[in-house]
């Protein structure tokens, strides 16, 4: 049997990408297979002559990058609590979050993704964890999720200028996995934070993760989307509504009526809203 021809270049690359890994992390390759403290085989001569290894002998493997310490979640988690609650301002929040680093999330990412569109807006959009597109521009819901989001929103007469639009998880994980539970729990308290801050008058959570991370319930979204609950942002109580995530829609579009019944009824709520000021 004769053997099987090794990959090319590009068929390797495919073959990553399919996997999930569609991003470089570092500009040198590290083998982390090399023990960089055990000292190669000698050459012959040297071997017999069993003189001691030189350090100019030593592999030249990259240095690894320092190991981050690791903090413990219920610490981060704390400290998020913490950090959060203290910013005063979105503005504040923003560099807050920038200079945080209790989340793993954070090395992975290319930059942080805080929010698009109006911080003034009475209205809130929420979804779960940037991706490529995102992480690669730096503003939530850019991709093609994102532009089904912004076809959702015109339908009912709003555009980026009446809706702010943030994230559960303000980084995108590699390759878009799914978020860790502590994860999760670790960026809450800045989403949570920036809804009060934003204090949008209607909030509207997109798809599975987000709904039940912000409105606190197991259902799932079948069974959650297209109610009104409660949402306490700490200083108020306001209307909050869970749909779709526009990836999901995509995937499966028998699912869009649905949808228009939910923007519909976020469409009936803004106009049932006091004019700003009276
Ligand atoms: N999906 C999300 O949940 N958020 C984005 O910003 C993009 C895709």
């Amino acid at each position: 049997m004769s053997p099987e021809p090794a990959p090319s270049i590009a068929q390797l690359l495919a073959f990553y990408l399919e996997a999930g890994v569609d991003c470089a992390l570092m500009d040198e390759p590290v083998n982390r297979l090399a023990d960089i403290d055990v000292a190669p085989a000698l050459p012959a001569a040297e071997a017999t002559s069993k003189r001691p290894v030189l350090a100019s002998m030593k592999p030249t493997t990259p240095a690894r990058p320092p190991a981050k310490v690791e903090v413990a979640p219920e610490v981060a988690i704390a400290a998020a609590r913490e950090v959060a609650g203290a910013a005063p301002t979105l503005e504040a929040l923003h560099a807050t979050l920038k200079n945080f680093e209790g989340c793993a999330l954070k090395s992975t990412a290319t930059q942080l993704v805080f929010a698009a569109g109006n911080p003034q807006a009475r209205i809130m959009f929420v979804g779960e964890t940037p991706g490529r597109d995102e992480d690669i521009e730096g503003l939530p819901f850019v991709g093609a999720p994102g532009k089904l989001l912004d076809r959702m929103m015109a339908a009912i007469g709003l555009d980026r200028s009446t809706v702010y639009i943030a994230n559960v998880i303000p980084w995108r994980p590699p390759g878009n996995r799914t978020p860790t539970p502590q994860e999760t729990q670790i960026c809450l308290p800045f989403i949570q934070r920036q809804i009060e801050l934003v204090n949008p008058d209607i909030l509207v959570t997109l798809g599975n993760p987000a709904t039940q991370t912000l409105l606190r319930t197991k259902d799932g979204i079948m069974k959650s989307r297209g109610r009104w609950v409660d949402y306490d942002t700490g200083t108020r109580k306001i209307r909050a509504i869970a749909s779709f995530h526009p990836e999901y829609l995509l995937r499966s579009p028998g699912y869009k009526r649905m949808a228009w019944v939910d923007l519909r009824l976020i469409a009936k709520a803004l106009q049932a809203l006091p004019a700003c000021g009276a």
